[in-house]
């Protein structure tokens, strides 16, 4: 899977991180995956506020109102605890950009080493790039890295199956339906049901990005 260009940080405690993947040029413009930045506060606010009604039907639950947690002001501490976790080893948190402007975040979550060697996969993109193949893109490239540099050989993703869009970027992944967790998470208040879909490995053995080029879904800069 040497398919994907990975600028990758010296070597620390945590593999495959820090990196900057991509660029990929989708359907909304060159996209790249980075990061996060402390610079990124007024662009990752200003899309997360503008686009509420979006966000919120599918994000976890949090304490506090929505223009609190998600102004400028909250980016730093967030930052900060995102960074920490990532030198960590827990946590590989992305910004997407496409044309180089914040698009959007893909996080690898809850990393767990050992026997289970597992982690989550999860990402928004904010309404002004949807429908561009952002998401799916931004996924394969975060997908693939973990999977080589990170060395974890099985993502994991749970969503609403309310969440068309979602599980249709996960299905053009090409993620595994494997069951329903009933009362899973606590999103927009209430207790919901999530599917899981899962995809390891030896489910891409000709790579996937490459996969997503070959369909059309993608193409190299
Ligand atoms: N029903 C079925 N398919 C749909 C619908 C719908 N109502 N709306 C869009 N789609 C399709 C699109 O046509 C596209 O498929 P196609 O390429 O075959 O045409 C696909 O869904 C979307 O693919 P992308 O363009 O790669 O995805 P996008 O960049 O638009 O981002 C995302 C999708 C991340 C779900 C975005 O809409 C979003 O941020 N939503 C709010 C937050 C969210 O739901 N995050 C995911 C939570 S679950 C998780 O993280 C595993």
């Amino acid at each position: 899977m040497a398919e994907v260009s990975h600028r990758q940080g010296p070597v620390g405690r945590h593999p495959g991180w820090p990196a900057r993947l991509g660029p990929l040029h989708v359907g909304a413009g060159v996209l790249e995956v980075r990061k996060p930045r402390l610079s990124d506060a007024s662009a990752w606010s200003r899309i997360r506020r503008r686009d509420r009604r979006h966000l919120e039907t599918w994000e976890p639950t949090t304490p506090g109102d929505w223009d609190t947690n998600n102004a400028a002001l909250a980016w730093p501490g967030q930052w900060s605890t995102l960074r920490a976790l990532a030198r960590r080893g827990m946590s590989l948190p992305f910004v997407i950009t496409v044309d180089g402007q914040l698009a959007g975040q893909v996080t690898v979550g809850n990393v767990v080493r050992g026997s289970l060697c597992s982690a989550w996969i999860g990402y928004w993109v904010g309404t002004h790039a949807v429908g561009g193949g952002v998401a799916t893109a931004a996924a394969a490239l975060v997908v693939v890295h973990s999977f080589v540099a990170a060395g974890l050989p099985r993502r994991v993703a749970t969503v609403r199956p309310e969440n068309a869009p979602s599980i249709r970027v996960l299905t053009k992944l090409g993620f595994r339906e494997e069951g329903l967790f009933r009362r899973y998470l606590d999103v927009a208040g209430m207790w919901r049901d999530h599917l899981c879909f899962a995809l390891t490995t030896e489910d891409i053995p000709n790579g996937l990005v490459s996969r997503l080029v070959a369909e059309g879904h993608a193409s190299h800069v």
